[in-house]
């Protein structure tokens, strides 16, 4: 099923529920929610107040993408604030497959996160315990960054290990994708875009959730 996924990392934060309003009267299915803690990424976002106010805001899942060292210290924070889904990254997590338990024992859709670097083997064994994989086409840590091509192997290999194995689990991917990289993601077996810039920098959202949209085969 296919799912655009806004990242508000890009809308305007003085008026974020408004913001959060508009893409969901435009046809978002998820909002995705980047939070950053300086540490795994260079750059610090947002925490559980925030996805608490955009919960507020919208009945569309919340989709929260954590950048953050040792995640397993706040996914009940996490999870009491409204997340429907929670990604975290291999490289931030010691004991990955704890880890997703504890998300899920928080009755919250679990997911797993690989940076461009990262290989799909390091997931090979924990497919039963995920909802989601995001496959990071953009080193994290800010939005506007251009679509690493090198990726696509890897989306159809993630694809092929889930199939392989019988199991239903969403790909993900985030990071430059706007409509001239989308295609190629869903070719290689994505069924979740996030986009950010794409979205929020332009005036007319529903426009841009519409064209992007466009170019996916149903
Ligand atoms: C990057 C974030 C992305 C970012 C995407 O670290 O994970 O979700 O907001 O922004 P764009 O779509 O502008 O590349
Ligand atoms: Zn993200």
């Amino acid at each position: 099923m296919i799912k655009i996924a806004p990242s508000i990392l890009a809308a305007d934060f003085s008026k974020l529920a408004e913001e959060v309003k508009d893409v969901e009267k435009g046809g978002a299915d998820y909002i995705h929610i980047d939070v950053m803690d300086g540490h795994f990424v260079p750059n610090i976002s947002m925490g559980p107040v925030v996805v608490e106010a955009v919960r507020k805001a919208t009945n569309l899942p919340l989709d929260v993408h954590l950048m953050i060292e040792n995640p397993d210290r706040y996914i009940k924070a996490f999870a009491e604030a409204g997340a429907d889904i929670i990604t975290v990254h291999v490289e931030a997590t010691r004991h990955l497959h704890r880890t997703l338990q504890e998300i899920r024992k928080n009755g919250v859709k679990s997911g797993v996160v690989l940076n461009p670097a990262t290989p799909a083997s390091t997931i090979a064994h924990v497919l039963e315990e995920i909802d989601m994989v995001l496959l990071m086409t953009v080193n994290p840590g800010f939005g506007g960054q251009a679509f690493i091509d090198a990726v696509l192997p890897k989306i159809s290999e993630v694809r092929r290990m889930i199939e392989k194995r019988e199991l239903c689990i969403d790909i993900e991917v985030d990071g430059g994708i706007h409509e001239g990289t989308i295609i190629a993601c869903q070719k290689a077996g994505a069924n979740v875009f996030v986009a950010g810039s794409a979205i929020f920098n332009r005036k007319d959202r529903h426009a841009a959730i519409r064209d992007i949209r466009s170019k996916l085969v149903n």
